[in-house]
């Protein structure tokens, strides 16, 4: 017989469990992703966690990072592979597409929320499984405006969520052709440092140059402090659009710095690109950039690659567990809102039949009831009680049953009295 295999009892690595003493947080930051996101008139959308391979090597792009080393792809049975999806906006174009929703009112304005998959090398801040709140706003002008919105709507719920000292990176990688022009000169500076850039870059000058910009090494850091500037080779058209997006966060005193090293690590990028990041302190007391709490920028390529060329999209998504790492670590108090609630407790066999029907009714009436009706000592059921934070208690036992009656025990006082069963409802009502 073939030896059984033993379990590991931890989640995958990268990928974490929420417990339910954490789902707070996440309540608060999903009520106010939703609240934002309508605030500024996006809809809510959903697509499948799972999608085609080939949606994200043309729409990522196969030359970079995620396509590349970090998809998680499924066995194929035939027919299509398919991936985990590790980012929001191919798939939302997929479905802008599919649905024909270049026919309601354009721009179309949608956000989204869930995970997402990305296999990568887990350290604080960088997960297997994380989860994005993205927006987009697809259809419609090539219009500047679009592009400061999604600025707008990704800094307010920052700053709803009371994240401080927050700083918007912007870029714009230019369309085609000044990007080509660019391409050739920060190739001609990098081919005079080859032996002084990590293997990596070696690899990136010859399949994607615009992402030697994006290396964390040490060493490449050093190098592309003296790299060329993007910004310095944008055609007029870019450099008019760059110049009235920064005009406009101006006009809303977002604090901003243009920053020639954001390009983004997926292709379908043109114009715009920006990095939302907060000022934290690190363990050693310095203040530094977090890592980044958002990315997006103007994404009009991707139309191109899916083949509905000349539709304009921009967009940004935020990393939630970023997030909740930083309003932890710059101490933004998210208050438990605790409900006054009600403890059942029943003593006795009579006590628990009648008590799983009140149990039901006052559930039924929208009452905090919470029980341990497993327990059957009074004491048991009491020490739960406790634990829980109930304000009141119910309290029947047999002589209550036999009286149609119960117990309702003030368990911050002790004092309490006896009622009717029949007003049972009544009274908690008035009482929580
Ligand atoms: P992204 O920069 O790849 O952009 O991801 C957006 C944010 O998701 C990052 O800034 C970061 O906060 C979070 N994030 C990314 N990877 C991880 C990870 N492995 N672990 C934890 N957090 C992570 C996009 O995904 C684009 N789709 C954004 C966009 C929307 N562009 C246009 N529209």
């Amino acid at each position: 017989m073939a030896k059984k295999q033993k379990i590991k009892l931890h989640s995958v690595k990268g990928m974490h469990d929420t417990l339910p003493s954490e789902q707070f947080i996440w309540d608060k930051l999903r009520k106010e992703i939703k609240n934002t996101a309508e605030a500024y008139s996006f809809s809510r959308i959903d697509t499948p966690i799972l999608e085609n391979l080939s949606l994200f090597e043309r729409g990522i792009g196969e030359e970079t990072d995620i396509v590349e080393k970090q998809m998680f792809v499924l066995p194929s049975s035939g027919g299509e592979r398919m991936v985990l999806r590790p980012e929001g906006t191919s798939a939302i174009a997929r479905a802008y597409i599919q649905h024909g929703l270049s026919r309601v009112s354009q721009p179309l304005k949608v956000y989204q929320e869930g995970p997402f998959f990305r296999h990568e090398n887990p350290q604080a801040g960088r997960y297997r499984q994380f989860h994005q709140a993205g927006f987009e706003i697809i259809g419609g002008e090539n219009d500047p405006i679009y592009d400061v919105q999604i600025i707008m709507v990704v800094m307010r719920l920052l700053r709803n969520l009371k994240l401080k000292n927050l700083s918007i990176h912007i870029n714009s990688i230019g369309c085609k052709t000044c990007r080509t022009i660019y391409k050739k000169k920060l190739l001609k500076y990098y081919k005079n440092r080859k032996k002084q850039i990590c293997n990596d870059c070696n690899k990136r000058m010859l399949k994607n140059p615009l992402r030697l910009l994006d290396c964390k090494d040490d060493k490449c850091q050093e190098i592309k402090k003296g790299a060329p500037s993007v910004i310095d080779d944008l055609c007029s058209f870019c450099s008019k659009h760059l110049r009235d997006v920064l005009e406009y966060v101006e006009e809303l005193k977002i604090p901003y710095q243009i920053d020639p090293s954001i390009v983004r690590g997926l292709d379908y990028y043109n114009g715009t690109v920006f990095e939302v990041f907060s000022e934290v302190k690190s363990p050693e007391g310095e203040i530094v950039l977090s890592p980044a709490l958002g990315g997006g920028g103007r994404y009009n390529y991707l139309f191109n690659a899916l083949g509905k060329g000349g539709t304009y999209a921009v967009g940004a998504a935020l990393g939630l567990e970023r997030i909740i790492e930083t309003m932890k670590a710059t101490g933004v108090n998210v208050p438990i809102i605790k409900k006054k609630s009600v403890f059942l407790i029943t003593i006795g066999a009579e006590a628990k039949k009648k008590g799983i029907v009140l149990l039901e009714d006052l559930i039924k009436t929208g009452v905090n009831i919470k029980e341990s009706m497993g327990k059957n000592s009074l004491s048991a059921q009491l020490r739960a009680a406790d634990k829980k934070g109930a304000t009141w208690a119910l309290i029947l036992g047999q002589k209550e049953v036999f009286k149609e009656s119960i117990i309702l025990r003030n368990l911050k006082t002790g004092s309490q009295e006896t009622i009717f069963l029949k007003n049972v409802l009544a009274k908690i009502k008035k009482k929580l």
